[in-house]
Formats: structure tokens, sequence, C-alpha cells
């Protein structure tokens, strides 16, 4: 591999995207083709790190040999039946997902949106048939600057100014609190007769890797259970394994009445996420009350279980868990004036850059993607740093190096 560019393929693709593609995102400009393990590299043959792992989907790394070959093995012989029949991949993951998370049923799902909506969906009808609450006054609480998707009723609830803006009129039946706020959260619990839910991020990860104080889970989950309230964790990006443990309210052994999983389900191959809850919950939907075509079709299921007994025969949350404290300790180390914070868990986590120059993150970034490592910010001011969970310690030290070298250069 050639560090040395040979001619520049990248601005052919970054204009076909403008002129042919919805301008929906921004992205990083660099193309790539290629990718193995921590691994990209882009159209010219050069070799990075990743550092966002397609926002935590990546947790198993790219193209993890255990995951394409269940891919290519299914993709051969069923993919998709649709829930019209049966099929004999389905029943399987389910059956393995809800022993490994410890549920009675889950419901399967493509996107994160989705599962949130189906999390939604769930805990309005168990708020009508089972809590008792008069038709359509079921209210959900949910935390300031949230995110959870990008429907319509999300993004009613989202306090990103750009998420909502000109998408109205917004979906009635939701509360907005501070996180971290149990105060509120109990306020509201007295206050309002009909909640059906809490909704949380256990950290709020494209909010720019907010980690709440310890306890803030466990007491939530205390308050839901006083006031029979669902507590609801969407783990689609602090999950599998991302914080450190399987789940990110397992810090604080935290079981959630709903769980909603997406992104590494399928270790970056397909899109496929789920709904976990017990049967109370759960069956309050019956057949033709909610779906979706390939929810659930055999070759996610494949691929989901494989992507499930990775993260857990090779170790992966302690292996995050292992390098986010040494990560989090050498960045602090650095002390470079550029860096105003650097916070997380395990391998989820963000650098606070302290500059005035609004861009400065942007612009860091692209120093890092010269050196070598791909990142995005988030919120301004903030750079995600979350790698693949199969990276070593030699590596993430070479990292945390090319890290060093670009605030330098950047500084300079
Ligand atoms: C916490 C959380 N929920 C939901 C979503 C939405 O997932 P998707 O983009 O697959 O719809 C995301 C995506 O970043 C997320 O981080």
């Amino acid at each position: 591999m050639s560090d040395i560019l040979v001619s520049d393929k990248s601005g052919y693709y970054i204009s076909l995207e403008e002129q042919h593609g919805a301008h929906n995102y921004h992205p990083l400009p660099v193309v790539l083709e290629r990718s193995e393990g921590v691994y990209v590299w882009d159209v010219n043959g050069k070799q990075y790190f990743d550092f966002l792992s397609g926002y935590s989907a990546l947790n198993q790394g790219h193209r993890h040999p255990r995951i394409m070959q269940a891919l290519t093995e299914q993709a051969q012989k069923l993919t998709l039946t649709s829930r019209a029949f049966y099929n004999n991949q389905l029943g399987e993951f389910e059956k393995y997902i809800t022993k490994l998370f410890g549920y009675d049923k889950v419901l399967p799902m493509n996107s994160g949106a989705e599962a949130v909506e189906t999390a939604l969906k769930l805990a309005r009808k168990w708020a009508y048939k089972v809590k008792q609450i008069p038709t359509n006054d079921a209210q959900i609480v949910v935390c300031g600057n949230n995110f959870h998707g990008r429907t319509i009723s999300i993004v009613s609830f989202s306090s990103d100014a750009d998420s909502k803006k000109e998408f109205g009129p917004y979906t009635p039946g939701f509360i907005v609190i501070p996180y971290n706020d149990l105060e509120t959260l109990e306020e509201f619990f007295q206050q309002e007769k009909n909640i059906a839910a809490f909704l949380v991020e256990p950290i709020q990860g494209e909010a720019g890797v907010v980690v709440p104080d310890e306890g803030y889970l466990s007491k939530a989950k205390t308050l839901c259970e006083k006031y029979n309230v669902l507590f609801i964790a969407d783990e689609i990006q602090t999950g599998l394994a991302r914080t450190g443990k399987m789940l990110a309210c397992d810090h604080e052994n935290v079981h959630p009445d709903i769980l909603i999983l997406g992104k590494a389900l399928s270790g970056g191959v397909l899109p496929v996420s789920t709904v976990l809850a017990n049967n109370e919950i759960m069956l309050t939907i019956l057949p033709g009350e909610h779906g979706s075509t390939y929810g659930g079709n055999p070759l996610a299921c494949a691929v989901a279980i494989a992507s499930l007994q990775v993260l857990t025969e090779e170790n992966l949350a302690d292996n995050a868990e292992k390098l986010g404290n040494i990560f989090r300790e050498e960045i602090g180390k650095l002390n470079n004036p550029l860096v105003k914070e650097v916070r997380g868990k395990g391998l989820l986590n963000a650098v606070v850059i302290n500059h005035p120059d609004e861009n400065a993150a942007w612009n860091i970034c692209l120093k890092l993607r010269d050196n070598g490592l791909l990142a995005k910010p988030t919120h301004g001011d903030k750079i995600r740093f979350a790698p693949p969970l199969v990276m070593n310690e030699e590596q993430l030290r070479e990292c945390i190096a090319i890290i060093d070298k670009s605030l330098n250069e950047f500084v300079a």
C-alpha cells in the first residue's frame, strides 16, 4: 500500500453525489471503496483507521469473516419470505436474542428509527390495554437533546432545530424534560397520570457522547416502577458492547421494560433492528397491527445471530472497556490546549474542542483524515471517537499518536 496519491479519483465520485443525490448529508471529503477490520481504503488506495464505525454499526469491524460467511451462506438459500410465511431462520434468531437479553419476545424491524417507532407504538398499546389510560391520552416522556431517528413522530420531540424545522405539524403525546434530571422526571410522573413510558438513551451519542451521572439510569428505572411507567432504553448506539458492557444499561444493572437495538446487530452488513419486551407488553400488538416487509427476513436473521456471537465469543465488551480507559487516559495526558474535555464509556468517546473558530472540529477531522484516521464532528465542537471494537492496543496507540500529531499540526 502506498500513501502517495497517483491520481485523485475522489472528485469524480463526490461530484456524482453532489449532482444526483439529495443534499441531506455533509460528508467528510473522502471516498471509500474497500474495508477490512479496523481499516478502510479510499479510491486512491490510501489506508485509514475507521474511528466512526458507521455510527457504531461496525462494532465487529468491517466485513468480519464469520458475519460474511453467514451472509453468503444464507444468501444462497433464502433471503426474503415476508411475514406472510414462516422461515427457518426467524424463530432461531428470536430464540437466540431473547435468551441473550432475558426477554420473552422480540419484534424485528430494519432501521433504528423503525425500531424506535415500534417501541413507541408498543408503549401506547400497553398504556390503553394494560394501564387503562383513556384512549388517545397516553404521554411519553423523552429527554432534551435526544436523538432517536428521523421519522415525523421522532423529530416531533427532537430539540435539534435542523432535524425539526419545517417538518411540522408535529405528532402530539410527548413531554420533553432535561436529560440527567431525576427531579423533573418525578415531578411529571406525579403531575401527569397518563404517562405510558420514559424513553431514554443511556448515553446521548449524537448529542456529543453525553454521559449522565452514575445512578441516573437505575434511579429513573426505580421511578418508572413506582409510577407504573415503562422504561424504554434506546441502545441503538450504546448497545452491543460499545460502552464496555453488552448494554450500557448493564453498567447500572438496569433491565429495561422495552429494549431497542439496531446498528451493530448486523455488524454493518444490513439494516437490522429489534425491540425486546416481555409478554405483557409485546402481546398487546396483534396480527395486522404492525409490521414490515423486510423485518425478520432470513438473511437478516442469519447475519444477526452471527453478529451477536462475534460480540460475545470475542469478548468485545471487555476489549472496549480496556481500550476506552487507555484512550481517555492518553488523550488527557496529551495536555493539548485544544482538548477541553475527553469523555465517554468504553469505546464511545468524544473530545470537546476548545477553539474560537466554529469550524475547528471539522478542520481537525480533515487533518486526521490526511494523517490516516477518519472521524466526524458532532454538534459543532465535538469529535466522536468510536473505532471498531476489534481494534488491538497497538493499533489504538498508533491512533492516539495520529490524533496527537493532527492536533499539533492544527495548532501550528
Ligand atoms: C440512539 C439512536 N437511536 C436511533 C437512531 C436511528 O437509527 P437509524 O439511523 O438506523 O434509523 C440512531 C442513529 O444514529 C441513534 O444513535
